[in-house]
């Protein structure tokens, strides 16, 4: 039997059990479920009042005129793309990303632009003293602008804080997970501490029109760390990706009540801070050389936005019973499937060879639309001759062997053609207009992916590959 008050919480999807178990049956995760006590009734939730006694209320209907909600520009011109605008006061944000990407210096960086522009920004660390912050922002070259820091953990600390400001037009919390609440058992981070803590912080950005943004850690799979019910809650989900080894950081909304979804802000990391990349594609294809083969040039979308990045493959004989595939910056097993289809349907025999795939610059890919890049690249690999330099490719592949339209074919054209690039390999099927202004791009369109392979095959023979001899055709 539970004692009174306590309840068993799993900490990976927020179910409450009356008993402890090693599995949740809810999400049915392992070793995920801890035993919560709270002074408040169950994990924070509003004390029980008379539900027989409420009051009705005014129902309205849908037709009546919504005023757009106003938008606090930041002053950093991707932040405000990827919130679809601008933030919005009232409004709670959500950041993630790993340790160490770059969040708080985002968020430092974020609250100065607005101090500076005469708004009032709260920064709340729980993990940095104010010396440290402090030193960060002497670092980002911010360290004069009129911010006003705080290291906290307490919520009822921060709240009176908040309270005492008057009018605040940006409220960062640095993280969510170090927070607690006075009257709850459980270790700050655990789901009724951060519920708890999210809950009051949301009401009170709505009181005040305060814009909230809450930093939440990620777990190892790339998760916010916590409770499901905090990325509910929240009006809308950033997440801050990007790798150690690469300067560049991609911040990409998952969730926005206020505005699209599939758009992206890039930043780069410098030693000053973050800065905007206003054109990525020059930036992942900055360090381009020429002449290898298995790069190809993927004209991408992001949003509303091209972008432009190699895909580079390797090819080499294997020495394993079962050769190696490794992807990074794209699915697996989408590469496994274009390799079935370059086998089956093209006559390339890849089965004795590892094969490496790789996105330049560190992106991560998840269009279908990069397929026909990535079967370039392969093929290009695989017979030891280098792609034209100046062209893109873009296109899905069937498991028939067919290439399909995708979208925005046209935007992708006229971004490769603005980077200096003169052809493209493309869908056959899909309206593709080239304006008089375009003229001299030429567009190399296919049906099947066999016309292309033996197009580029043909080309190799002419340039002796070193591969030639494991080719079936
Ligand atoms: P940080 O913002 O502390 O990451 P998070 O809050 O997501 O954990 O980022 C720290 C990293 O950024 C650290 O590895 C050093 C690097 N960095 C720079 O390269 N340049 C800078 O100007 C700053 C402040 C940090
Ligand atoms: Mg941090």
């Amino acid at each position: 039997m539970a004692r009174r008050g306590s309840e068993y919480v799993c900490q990976d999807c927020g179910a409450v059990t009356a008993k402890w178990s090693g599995r949740c049956t809810a999400c049915g995760s392992w070793n995920s479920i801890i035993e919560e006590r709270s002074a408040l009734g169950v994990a924070g939730a509003p004390a029980s009042r008379n539900d027989a006694k409420g009051t009705p209320l005014a129902l309205a209907s849908l037709d009546s005129d919504i005023p757009e909600p106003p938008r606090q520009l930041t002053g950093m011109a991707e932040l405000d793309r990827v919130t679809g605008g601008g933030l919005v006061p009232g409004s709670a944000l959500l950041v993630g990303g790993e340790p160490g990407i770059g969040k708080s210096t985002l968020l430092l960086q974020v609250s100065a632009a607005l101090a500076e522009a005469g708004q009032t920004a709260i920064y709340i660390s729980g993990e940095e003293a104010p010396g440290q912050i402090r030193l960060r922002a002497k670092r980002l070259g911010l360290h004069k602008s009129p911010v006003k820091i705080a290291s906290a953990t307490n919520l009822g600390d921060i709240i009176a804080t908040i309270k005492a400001e008057g009018e605040v037009a940006l409220v960062v919390i640095d993280s969510i997970q170090t927070l607690w609440r006075d009257g709850l058992d459980s270790a700050p981070g655990t789901v009724s501490q951060v519920r708890a803590a999210s809950q009051l912080l949301i009401q009170l950005a709505k009181a005040t029109k305060a814009a909230l943004i809450l930093v939440g850690h990620v777990t190892k799979d790339g998760q916010i760390a916590g409770p499901k019910v905090l990325e509910h809650m929240v009006d809308t989900v950033l997440y801050f990706e990007g790798d150690q080894g690469h300067n560049f950081r991609i911040l990409r909304a998952v969730k926005n009540r206020f505005g699209p979804t599939d758009e992206i802000g890039v930043f780069e990391m410098r030693d000053q801070g973050l800065a905007e990349v206003e054109n990525p594609s020059e930036m992942f294809l900055g360090e381009r050389r020429d002449g290898t083969p298995g790069a190809a040039v993927f004209a991408g979308i992001e949003g509303t936005r091209p972008v432009l990045v190699e895909i580079q493959a390797l090819v080499a004989p294997s020495h394993l019973a079962t050769p190696r595939r490794a992807v990074v910056g794209w699915d697996s097993n989408r590469l496994a499937m274009i390799l079935a289809v370059l086998d089956a349907r093209c006559g390339l025999r890849f089965g004795a060879h590892d094969v490496y795939l790789n996105v330049a610059g560190g992106l991560k890919i998840s269009e279908p639309a990069a397929d026909l890049a990535a079967a370039a690249a392969l093929v290009s690999a695989f017979s030891g001759v280098a792609l034209p330099q100046n062209t893109v490719y873009f296109g899905e592949i069937s498991l028939s062997g067919s290439i399909r339209s995708v979208t925005h074919m046209g935007q992708r054209q006229k971004e490769a053609q603005k980077l200096g690039f003169t052809a493209a390999v493309i869908p056959a099927a899909g309206e593709l207009k080239v304006e008089k202004s375009e003229q001299g791009f030429v567009l190399q369109r296919y049906d099947h992916l066999s016309e292309l392979t033996a197009r580029l095959l043909q080309q190799s023979g002419a340039a002796q590959p070193h591969n030639r001899g494991a080719m079936v055709g």
